[in-house]
């Protein structure tokens, strides 16, 4: 299906998705967040997708929600049109590890969308910020919440009320992204993470992110008790029965998603 602001590939398994409106920095509009949203979950269902990265271009990952369709809102239409909520919470919903492959600018709506993937990978170029209060506003995707989540109070405190972003480097120190590869290899870096990612049971990976996900939601005691026990329910799966035996038999395992 072609989709007017992103490019859709699935090669070996990855679904790689690239914001695609590059007069703009890739800014999201409502046309942008609808088609995301719909090749995201097209994604998750298609039986050859094992992995999906998201991602811009070299300049830029997104320099955030489009200042110039926003600008007029009412507080109804906003309201009514619950702004963005589809990217904030809808990427939540996606099954499949989602990685952000970020370079450039990742701003406002932008760094948002980026924490709201399973993991970032950013390249040596790239910019984070929360800059909403330069524009009379907050951020209303997430980053006031995952971002302190991500590198605690006083950093986002910081980005949050001074507007001032934060490079790779520092993003990668304060634990906002997992690695930092310089531009040029990024794409190699997030495509071989997929790729890495869709040789496993895609049952286990679910699981995995499911149990991660868990952390934020619950106590200590609560997301451990929830791990412990889907710890214990994959040893009613196949693919458990062929990772160990696979393992012990000197070999790759055969992963069936079983
Ligand atoms: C609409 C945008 C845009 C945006 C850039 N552009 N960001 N259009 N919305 N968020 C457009 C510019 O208007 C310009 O178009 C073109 O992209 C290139 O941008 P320049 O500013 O000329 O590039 P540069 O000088 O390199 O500066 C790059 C930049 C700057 C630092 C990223 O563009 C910038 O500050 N952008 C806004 C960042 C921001 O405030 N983001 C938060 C948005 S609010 P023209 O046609 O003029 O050439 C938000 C809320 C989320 O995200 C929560 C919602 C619920």
């Amino acid at each position: 299906m072609a989709f007017e602001t992103i490019i859709v590939e699935i090669e070996d398994h990855v679904a790689l998705i690239k914001l695609n409106r590059p007069d703009a920095l890739n800014a999201l509009n409502q046309t942008l967040t609808r088609e995301l949203m719909q090749a995201l979950e097209e994604a998750d269902a298609n039986d050859k997708v094992r992995c999906i990265v998201l991602t811009g271009s070299e300049k830029a990952f997104a320099a955030g929600a489009d200042i110039k369709e926003m600008a007029s809102m009412s507080f109804a239409e906003v309201n009514t049109a619950n702004l963005f909520a589809a990217l904030g919470d809808g990427i939540q919903q996606i099954r499949k590890p989602v990685i952000a492959a970020v370079s450039g600018y990742a701003l406002g709506g932008g760094c948002e969308l980026a924490m709201a993937c399973d993991f970032i990978i950013a390249s040596d170029t790239a910019k984070f910020g929360q800059p909403e209060i330069n524009l009379g506003v907050i951020a209303g995707i997430g980053g006031s919440q995952r971002l302190t989540r991500a590198v605690g109070k006083a950093k986002s405190m910081d980005m949050n009320l001074t507007g001032r972003f934060m490079d790779a480097e520092e993003a990668e120190r304060a634990g906002l992204v997992s690695r930092v590869v310089p531009a040029k290899k990024l794409m190699e870096e997030a495509l071989g993470a997929a790729q890495k990612i869709a040789e496993k049971s895609l049952l286990t990976a679910r699981t995995a992110k499911e149990a991660v996900n868990r952390s934020f939601e619950s106590t200590l005691a609560e997301g451990l008790l929830f791990e412990r026990r889907v710890f214990h329910s994959l040893f009613a799966t196949e693919d458990q029965k062929e990772g160990m035996a696979a393992f012990i038999e000197k070999r790759q395992p055969q992963f069936r998603d079983k």
